[in-house]
């Protein structure tokens, strides 16, 4: 249901997919010249990785939740190429440790609120800081974007709040442990415990438990 648009080279195909501004799109480009990460952060967006931006409107459960799903859904969408993938809250993917994907939600308001999920996978690329990242290793990327949007529309068409958290909780490397976590030039440190219904991590401090809507893992 996701309609492709393919582009040889773009900016950022989340800039590209809110300048079309309709939802249903999935816009995918072979290379980036301005790809974005999380925190205003640059992504490296040579030939040979996967750049996608899925759009949305209507969502079928709380905004906050929508990083839980694209998290679980790239995972998935990893761990159909046959390895074995994990999650970093919020919603890095980790293979052996090491990132291989990046997610970076965004929204425009318009006649409704569209969203827009970049997600860019490190798949027959190699990052130059190729000791922190992962690769995919050779697939076809076509292949990829395919099951990428599979991964998105099972999970946007059907959402139980209870099943996600679960399976998030099951997937995600984060949580059990010490952690320090940097929101708003702020760092918090504590054990990772939990989700809370509204996808938001809980961090037990010393001072008592704080939940992170957001935020960079500084440690673990
Ligand atoms: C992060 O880990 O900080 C998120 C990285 C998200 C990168 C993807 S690549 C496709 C889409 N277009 C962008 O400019 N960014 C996202």
């Amino acid at each position: 249901m996701f309609r492709r648009i393919v582009y040889d080279s773009l900016d950022s195909t989340n800039d590209e997919a809110k300048r079309l501004g309709r939802a249903g799109l999935c816009v995918v480009a072979n290379e980036q010249v301005s790809g974005r990460g999380r925190f205003e952060r640059s992504w490296e967006s040579g030939l040979g990785g996967v750049y996608v931006s899925l759009t949305w409107g209507v969502l079928p459960c709380t905004p906050s939740l929508l990083a839980i799903i694209s998290a679980l859904a790239v995972r998935e969408a990893v761990a159909s190429f046959g390895v074995d993938a994990a999650i970093k809250w919020p919603n890095d993917v980790l293979i052996d440790g090491r990132k291989v994907a990046g997610i970076l939600i965004e929204s425009v308001q318009g006649e409704g609120v569209l969203y827009v999920i970049g997600v860019g996978i490190n798949t027959n690329n190699v990052p130059s800081d190729s000791l922190q990242a992962a690769t995919l290793g050779s697939v076809d990327n076509g292949a990829v974007v395919e099951a990428l949007c599979s991964a998105f529309e099972k999970r946007l068409l059907d959402v139980h709040v209870e099943n996600l958290i679960e399976e998030y909780t099951t997937h995600c490397v984060t949580i059990g442990n010490e952690i320090t976590v940097e929101d708003a030039g702020e760092r918090h440190s504590g054990k990772a415990s939990g989700i809370t219904p509204q996808g938001y991590l809980i961090l037990e401090t010393a001072s008592g438990a704080r939940v992170m809507q957001d935020g960079t893992l500084v440690s673990r």
